[in-house]
């Protein structure tokens, strides 16, 4: 089989960012990349709040935030009355849990797919109210349909008192089928929260199309917005119930406000956000996600067979257009967190590449992403001193 061909490159578009050019940035998905038209947007609005903090916080930014939460939800598809903007989708997911009163009896359930601090949060919950969590395995090969049975068979009506689904998954870089799993749920009345931490930017799917209860994404990773950007979408029937970690002055104010409004905070970053969506969508967002796409395929083909990795043995994942790839790494390598985190750091520090990796049911997977900053000589250089750093141990 032949290796599939890198996408045309989109002109400029590295010109567009700050990274250090002496590193392979392949791990956008983890922190993002803010391009430098919207941190100069962030810096303006810094200065305008240190020009006059006083001006900056009490005429108009309760207003500011809210035509910003509208512009955005526009973009995910979602309804704005329902968006609430919040600063990372580990704090979404937070939000629900500790608004649905959760207690003896109840119990959580969530997928080995999920995303490992969203999984802390879940079992802290639990901790404090008495309720139970249940994670469901599904296999990394699994088909949409085998996902869907799998939850379906692994929801306990009268018990289930959340689902918690990731849209694209961290540690395997897969697309679940979230639209079918919410109708699954809902025929049970179980309410379900999509993690779409990554899906802004890179997936042309709506939120309202999703069909979650609760859906939390970041646009600080694919749509380009300063890091602290998420939204959380809340369906019309709880929106009452979500209340803010954090009690603030717009505790009356109800929802959304009442969840954005977290006293003395840096709001700047929401507020460049549109710049963000700005930029993605001068480059064009669908050749931009085409591009992240193929260039991820790319990445994980030469990779792949770098490391010996047969091409049926390379996970798919599941959608056009996603930006992340899994590659299998050899057995016994990365099989701990620990062991994970220390080869990351030393594929950084001897390779100078970003990458991700995770110890995932106890193999090892290195993750790239592909970004319209990245090239396909990064991937080739990789796949070319990878095998070599690994057998050094
Ligand atoms: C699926 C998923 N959920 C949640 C998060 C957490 O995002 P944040 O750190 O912005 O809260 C991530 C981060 O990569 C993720 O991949």
């Amino acid at each position: 089989m032949t290796v599939p061909q890198p996408p045309e490159p989109i002109p400029g578009a590295r010109l567009l960012f700050s990274l250090d050019p002496s590193v392979s940035h392949l791990n956008h998905g983890s922190f993002g990349a803010v391009p430098i038209g919207v941190q100069r947007a962030q810096q303006r609005l810094r200065d305008e709040m240190e020009a006059n903090p006083l001006r900056f916080f009490t005429q108009g930014l309760v207003d500011r935030i809210a035509h910003t939460r509208r512009h955005l939800a526009t973009f995910l598809g979602a309804d704005p009355d329902g968006t609430a903007l919040v600063g990372n989708a580990t704090t979404g997911a937070a939000i629900v849990l500790q608004s649905l009163a959760l207690g003896p009896g109840d119990e959580v359930v969530t997928t080995d797919h999920g995303y490992g601090a969203v999984g802390l949060s879940v079992d802290r919950e639990c901790a404090r109210t008495g309720a139970v969590s249940r994670m469901l395995p599904v296999p990394l090969t699994a088909t949409d349909e085998e996902v869907v049975e799998i939850v379906r068979a692994g929801l306990r009506p009268g018990r289930t008192r959340l689902l918690i689904v990731d849209q694209i998954t961290s540690p395997t870089a897969r697309l679940f089928p979230t639209s079918a799993i919410v109708g699954v749920a809902r025929e049970h009345g179980i309410p379900v929260l999509v993690d779409a931490a990554h899906a802004p930017g890179m997936l042309p799917t709506t939120v309202a199309s999703v069909g979650a209860d609760f859906w939390v994404g970041n646009l600080h990773k694919w749509a380009y917005a300063p890091r602290g950007t998420a939204a959380l979408v809340v369906a019309e029937q709880w929106r009452e119930r979500i209340q803010p970690l954090v009690v603030s002055w717009e505790q009356g104010s109800g929802y959304p406000t009442r969840v954005e409004w977290q006293a003395t905070l840096d709001y700047t970053g929401w507020l460049a956000a549109p710049v963000g969506l700005f930029t993605l969508r001068s480059l064009g967002v669908d050749r931009v996600r085409a591009h992240n796409a193929a260039l991820a395929a790319y990445g994980q083909r030469v990779v792949g067979d770098g490391l010996g990795v047969a091409p049926a043995d390379l996970p798919q994942p599941g959608g056009p257009t996603v930006a992340m790839r899994l590659i299998p790494l050899p057995p016994g390598v990365a099989t701990t967190m620990d062991a994970a985190r220390e080869l990351r750091a030393r594929i950084a520090d001897r390779l100078s590449v970003e990458v991700s990796t995770a110890a995932w049911n106890g193999r090892g997977y290195l993750r790239l992403c592909g970004q319209v900053y990245n090239t396909p000589d990064e991937y080739d250089r990789l796949a070319v001193r990878l095998p070599t750093l690994l057998a050094q141990g």
